[in-house]
């Protein structure tokens, strides 16, 4: 049997990695369970920084761990701002790794400070414009179904929701008729009560964000079909909004809104090759979707859409299983699937010559 020498103690660079990881204020558990679980199940330790809006659910978290049984010191959280607790992790010379979802202007600058820090190892799942494209040969009612919640699922606030609708000249104003149907039926109120489909945005400054976003589309020449004000109620409350007649040029067509807006344009009957080029113009690349029967168009288009996820015939359904994040400007790295571990793994090669 061969001995092995009693190994000696680990030095201190090749003890645990510390990870940071900074979570936006949309999902604060889901986001924060999706990377925290990765970078654990690598091995390392965490600090995570919540979003300065939402804090309360991170530290609940942590507090169940320890009664879950994981040691003191593995799951670390700062709660507090992004230009204190979140630059101090980025630049902080022990921090090895970030995981950050949220805005892609701040993604940009955490990988600014990860590099001239300590060029740590990043991933960024930032912001999104996801095109969703819907072609006459679909089933229209579970289009319509799936679109409205791919538009206003979590009052919009979600990172996936789809920013662009491109609609088959020959099926849009029957689907605007169905989406204006279904709006006028949500019920919107008070989050905590069952039948309540459409709750509150999450911030003050967000609401105002919004409505200077729907003033802009109007301005621009959009069609604003319905919504585009605050609902007079307590809270942040803002109306499920559906523009149309958007043209690529405009604000609303480009810029990502993070709320309950739906941005609609149509493309010419059969230009498949038309609607996949203006749907691939984007600085963005997280997700997409596709609407049809035929499926071979299906998987041609699917091939063709630079975006990290495309849904066919539905939409948000991500799977743990399932490899999760962006292309171009919307980010680098995966959640979720086995490619979220090596996000937080090194590769190290021992060669020995024996
Ligand atoms: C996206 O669409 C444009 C225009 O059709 C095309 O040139 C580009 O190749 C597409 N992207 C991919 C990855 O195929
Ligand atoms: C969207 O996906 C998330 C994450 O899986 C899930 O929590 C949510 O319920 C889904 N929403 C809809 C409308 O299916």
């Amino acid at each position: 049997m061969l001995r092995m020498p009693k190994p000696m103690g680990p030095s201190t660079q090749q003890m645990e990695v510390v990870c940071g990881i900074i979570i936006p204020w949309n999902y604060p558990l889901m986001m924060l369970s999706w990377k925290t679980a990765a970078c654990l199940a690598a091995g390392n330790t965490v600090v995570i920084k919540p979003a300065q809006v939402t804090p309360l659910t991170a530290l609940k978290f942590a507090e169940l761990t320890l009664k879950a049984g994981i040691p003191k010191g593995v799951i670390n959280i700062l709660p507090g701002s992004g230009s204190l607790i979140g630059q101090r992790l980025s630049d902080h010379p022990d921090v090895r790794k970030i995981g950050f979802t949220g805005s892609t202007e701040v993604g940009k600058h955490i990988m600014k400070s990860c590099a001239l820090s300590n060029v740590k190892k990043v991933s960024l799942e930032l912001g999104g414009k996801s095109p969703l494209i819907i072609f006459a040969d679909c089933d229209l009612s579970k289009a319509v179904q799936m679109a409205m919640s791919s538009v206003f699922f979590n009052k919009g606030e979600n990172c996936i929701a789809a920013g662009r609708l491109f609609i088959e000249d020959s099926i849009h104003d029957q689907f605007l008729q169905k989406v204006v149907e279904e709006v006028s039926k949500m019920k919107i109120g008070n989050p905590l009560d069952r039948d309540t489909n459409h709750g509150p945005q999450n911030h003050q400054a967000h609401l105002q964000k919004l409505i200077e976003y729907c003033q802009r589309g109007v301005k621009e020449g959009a069609t604003l079909v319905c919504g585009g004000n605050q609902v007079p109620l307590p809270g942040f409350f803002f109306e499920p909004t559906v523009f149309t007649d958007v043209e690529d040029h405009m604000f609303i067509a480009k810029e990502e809104s993070f709320g309950p807006i739906m941005i609609i344009s149509r493309f010419a009957n059969g230009d498949v090759d038309t609607v996949l080029s203006r749907a691939n113009a984007t600085e963005f690349g997280l997700a997409s979707g596709i609407f049809t029967r035929d499926i071979s168009k299906a998987l041609y288009v699917s091939d063709k859409l630079e975006a990290g996820t495309v849904f066919i015939n539905t939409y948000n359904k991500t799977d743990v299983a399932a490899p999760f994040g962006g292309f171009k400007q919307s980010g680098f790295g995966k959640d979720l699937g086995e490619a979220a571990l090596n996000e937080y793994l090194r590769v190290k090669t021992i060669t020995v010559e024996y």
